[in-house]
């Protein structure tokens, strides 16, 4: 891969950064990767682009309506700043992306499209959202599903993480990203750990023994292989049929 060894640089442009920070500090595979120099995610704080002494960041609908609007010019300030970094390369690949529900719905195919940028900036929206014109400020608008949130906060994050655990490194040996669900178009096949007979004493199932399926006790690799892969077409047939086509 070409982006092996190279630092992936998050920004999110957010009215409240503790939630960036917290996110930061509460995920070891996050710190080492940070640690190891394959990642950097920081916040911009929105308000410091405030306007006048009580940094005003939001206004009124024209028009009438419920609710404030960020504005358009502290926006297009904070992405300015956000899209630089220190010592950046020339050749430095660069997306800007907004976070709305209007957006095109976030993909595994995204968070493996956006894993090849050396640099992305996150635009939060809050409260009724942002003025129109942001949009012309962006290079995409994405959507993390058909429901409304408070903010961009946690779909920012969202797909941070779709994206950065793709880059080389960042997993630990003892994870992958190889073979899960999405990532041929399929869901993951299922999967078992100890014990090998699980007894259930539950009045609704009765005293129950559901055991690991035989094939993946075998040792077997080329049986196992066989197996996963009915099982993971028997699944996304089942349950996401769509993903097929
Ligand atoms: C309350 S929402 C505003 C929704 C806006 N009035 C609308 O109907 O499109 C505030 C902000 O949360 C974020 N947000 C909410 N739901 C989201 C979703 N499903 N995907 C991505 N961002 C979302 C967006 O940044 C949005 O500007």
């Amino acid at each position: 891969m070409d982006n092996k060894k190279r630092i992936l640089n998050i920004k999110i442009i957010t009215l409240f950064p503790n939630f960036i920070e917290n996110f930061v500090e509460g995920f070891g595979i996050v710190k080492r990767a940070i640690k190891l120099k394959l990642l950097k995610i920081s916040s911009v704080d929105l308000r410091k682009f405030g306007l006048g002494q009580r940094q005003v960041v939001d206004g009124r609908p024209y028009g009438g309506g419920v609710g404030m609007v960020l504005r358009a010019d502290v926006i297009k300030k904070a992405i300015e700043l956000a899209q630089k970094i220190k010592n950046q390369k020339p050749k430095i690949k660069i997306r800007t992306i907004l976070l709305t529900p209007q957006g095109k719905p976030f993909k595994q195919i995204d968070a493996v499209r956006l894993a090849k940028y050396d640099h992305l900036v996150f635009v939060c929206g809050r409260y009724e959202g942002f003025d129109e014109r942001v949009r012309s400020f962006v290079d995409e608008e994405i959507s993390i599903g058909d429901y409304v949130l408070m903010g961009g906060e946690l779909p920012a994050l969202v797909i941070s993480e779709a994206v950065m655990r793709l880059r080389p490194g960042v997993l630990g040996k003892d994870e992958s990203s190889v073979g899960e669900s999405f990532s041929e178009a399929m869901l993951e096949y299922p999967q078992y750990t100890k014990p090998e007979i699980l007894e259930i004493k539950d009045l609704k199932l009765k005293n129950k023994k559901i055991k690991v399926p035989k094939v993946l006790l075998t040792g077997h690799h080329k049986n196992i292989e066989e197996w996963r892969r009915e099982e993971a077409l028997k699944r996304t047939k089942k349950r996401r049929p769509e993903l097929l086509n």
